[in-house]
């Protein structure tokens, strides 16, 4: 997508073929920043720091980051070392861990003189597909949203934290079909859940639908609920950081309780996912996905700009007030009403997944 007129991706690499670039996503929106990341720790860092975040984009950039350590050392021992602390950079999106199997597979194999250039190469075809299926996430989503019925005189999306073209290598996941309709000259107005307490709506979705031109409207998390019941919205559409085979949808902490006033009000709750966030090795999502638990200061501070134009870091709690951030919850599958994949649309539940996915049929 473009800024300011110009073409970017969220992640590429660099001109000396090594160092690896990203756009720095704790400095939005107020700052454009873009880091070099030119070692396997720098890679790890910009995942746990969320430098680098959003599932698909941790999947890809855990790629590049086996690349990293494949340049700095091919040897077997870095492959094992930097497998696991990738691994360990952020928990619950599962597309980190099905990069970091895939590049393993790979490289493992291989003379380590061969390494480095396969593990570039992959990384690099991770990249492009991630944006060919947004691409085509959005070509369904559009599909379901051309079938609307709005009522007003403009379609009304609610979508919570970012899972637009910042939260993947391009396109986004929830946001490409917004895009798309858009593009296509729908007249389409998005409520943007501001998602504390990292603000991920607030500072990155509204400031990507705005470089695009796409009409929204920032609101307090608590707000959804109150719109859907005054026929403000006309569907939800979110992302994903891990599915199961039978349709539970992990996602940003909130996610739930917009799905449970959705449902309450007849709003559809749409879910947009590429397929390396799909776990097929589990069916409860609360019972067996890991739910990251972040630090307390990302509740009790926050950071924004000032009147004076600077930056700024602010206590917001009573001191001695202990903070819990879970930074995830699982919405179960009878809630969606939708998973939009880039196979197509089908039922959250494992017959849905499997009609799109049949090769993942267990034997009998
Ligand atoms: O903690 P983050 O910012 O990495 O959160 C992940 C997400 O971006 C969201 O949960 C998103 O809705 C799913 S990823 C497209």
């Amino acid at each position: 997508m473009k800024v300011d007129g110009k073409p970017y991706r969220t992640i590429w690499l660099g001109p000396d073929g090594t160092t690896v670039q990203a756009i720095d996503q704790t400095l939005l929106p107020h700052d454009f920043v873009v880091r070099d990341l030119a070692t396997v720790s720098d890679a790890e860092r910009a995942i746990r720091t969320m430098i680098v975040r959003g599932a698909p984009l941790i999947g890809a950039a855990a790629a590049y980051g086996m690349a990293l350590a494949m340049a700095e050392d091919p040897a077997d021992a870095m492959l094992a070392r930097a497998y696991t602390r990738l691994l360990e950079s952020r928990p619950t999106a599962v597309n980190l861990r099905w990069a970091l199997d895939d590049l393993r597979a790979l490289l493992a194999p291989l003379p380590p003189a061969k390494r480095r250039d396969a593990a570039y190469k992959r990384a690099a075809e991770i990249c492009d597909e991630d944006v060919e299926i947004c691409r085509r996430i959005g070509e369904n989503g559009l599909a379901l949203i051309r079938k609307m019925k709005p009522r007003g005189d403009r379609i009304n999306a609610l979508t919570h934290c970012n899972a637009g073209w910042l939260a993947t290598v391009d396109w986004g996941t929830a946001l490409a079909p917004i895009y798309q309709a858009h593009d296509a000259g729908i007249p389409i107005h998005v409520w943007v859940d501001e998602t504390r307490p990292r603000n991920q709506g607030a500072s990155l979705t509204a400031w990507e639908l705005g470089k695009h031109g796409v009409p929204h409207t920032v609101i307090a998390d608590n707000a959804g609920g109150h719109l859907m019941q005054h026929g403000q919205v006309d569907f939800c559409i979110v992302g994903s950081d891990r599915t199961t085979r039978r349709g539970d949808v992990c996602n940003k902490i909130g996610t739930y309780l917009k799905a449970l006033a959705a449902h309450d009000n007849g709003v559809p709750f749409y879910v947009g996912l590429p397929y390396p966030t799909i776990d097929w090795t589990i069916e409860d999502g609360h019972r067996d996905i890991p739910i990251e638990e972040r630090s307390a200061r990302e509740l009790s501070h926050l950071t924004g700009r000032t009147e004076a134009g600077t930056t700024a870091t602010i206590a917001v709690l009573p001191d001695g007030s202990a903070a819990a951030n879970p930074a995830f919850d699982v919405t179960p599958a009878r809630l969606v009403t939708g998973l939009v994949t880039e196979r197509g649309v089908c039922a959250a539940s494992e017959a849905g997944l499997l009609s799109l996915y049949p090769e993942q049929t267990r034997a009998a």
